[in-house]
């Protein structure tokens, strides 16, 4: 027997399971499971990622300077307080080893982002799940779920897989009730898809517990290249620079991360074709029997009548070449989330469930 064992929480880690990407035996098969910009990123950030091919044998910078001051001139934000890491996904785990470990709890949603759970985990935290409202967060349930050992409470807003939101009232009321040991993470994942949504920004100023996560691998079309960041007060942002290494992001994921930040008319022509197409997609399901709440991202959680239709449906839309994102994982078995892609993607996808419904009912 080995007396070699993994830390406490390790092993009660169910690891992540990506959306995925292949159907055996169909070449062409469109990918609607992992949330990414259909269209991908601009012309200026894939320029600036060819030109990076030339300088691989460099260091990338350390101190990320050029990205940040960057995200600061076109978001309005202290670029001093900005910490960037390889996707959100990273921001997330240096906040919970920064803030938690045994004996500590991290709260989340019900229905709430993955990776929530496994970063507490993995610092040996206890993640504490709290029950959502129709699949809506729920701050009075989180307040009363706060003991003196919350250190975090994430909240995707919007949220995944359900793809709804909570006002910015309600976020500072959060804020305001928390214990004086907890800090607020506002995980803006999906912030950009929503016009007129600073992702919690103006929380982050007004108060010194409140911390706000951005991404490049939706809006931004940049998944694969792994950029995403946080913004913060100076205590906070000084204490997860700590633990940061120094070289977590390339200097292609840098360069074309800046590239892509300033093109601001790409980043617009794909929201506005986003909100489109997610209103075009949404009725044409519930015209086939399929509700879905109203997304405010770039995707939408389909509800069936039970997890067997939905199951159903999912292998009908895989024999027709179709990926979308079962969500038994996210306690939601009766539903599957569709990703907003292009115009043909989305008649495709409503198609195939309408050929299915037909059948099904
Ligand atoms: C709510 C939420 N937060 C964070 C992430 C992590 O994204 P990334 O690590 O690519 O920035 C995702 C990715 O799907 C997400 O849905």
């Amino acid at each position: 027997m080995t007396k070699i064992t993994p830390q406490p929480g390790i092993m009660d880690i169910a690891p992540y399971q990506g959306g995925a990407a292949h159907i055996d035996g169909i070449a062409n098969a469109v990918k609607l499971s992992s949330n990414e910009n259909p269209f991908g990123p601009g012309d200026a950030a894939k320029e600036a990622f060819r030109k990076a091919a030339y300088d691989l044998h460099r260091y990338p910078s350390s101190d990320h300077s050029a990205l940040r001051l960057a995200i600061g001139d076109v978001l309005g934000l202290d670029p001093a307080r900005i910490l960037c890491g390889a996707g959100s996904d990273e921001i997330i785990a240096f906040l919970c080893q920064t803030y938690a470990g045994p004996g500590d709890e991290v709260i989340h949603t019900e229905h709430g982002f993955g990776m929530y759970r496994i970063s507490a985990l993995a610092n040996g935290a206890t993640p504490v799940e709290v029950r959502e409202r129709e699949r809506v967060t729920d701050v009075d349930a989180i307040l009363a779920a706060c003991t003196d050992a919350t250190r975090l409470v994430f909240i995707a807003n919007p949220n995944n897989p359900t793809g709804t939101m909570v006002g910015e009232a309600e976020l500072a009321r959060l804020a305001t009730g928390l214990p004086d040991r907890a800090l607020l993470v506002i995980d803006g994942a999906y912030a950009d898809y929503v016009d007129g949504y600073d992702g919690g920004a103006a929380l982050v100023e007004a108060r010194d517990n409140v911390v706000m996560t951005r991404t490049f691998s939706k809006l931004y079309g940049l998944g694969g290249l792994r950029i995403g960041w946080g913004y913060g007060p100076a205590h906070v942002m000084d204490a997860l620079a700590r633990v940061r290494g120094p070289f977590n992001l390339s200097t292609a994921a840098l360069a074309t991360a800046e590239a892509a930040v300033r093109d601001t008319a790409w980043v617009e022509k794909c929201r506005i074709d986003n909100t489109r197409l997610r209103a075009w997609l949404a009725e044409a399901l519930a015209e086939h029997g399929v509700p879905s709440d109203t997304s405010t991202a770039n995707f939408i959680l389909a509800r069936f009548a039970n997890q067997a239709e939905a199951e159903a449906c999912d292998e009908h839309l895989k024999s027709e070449g179709l990926i979308v994102r079962r969500v038994a994982g996210y306690n939601l078995p009766h539903c599957l989330r569709i990703t907003v892609g292009d115009e043909a993607g989305c008649r495709r996808v409503a198609h195939a469930v309408g050929q299915f419904m037909k059948v099904a009912r």
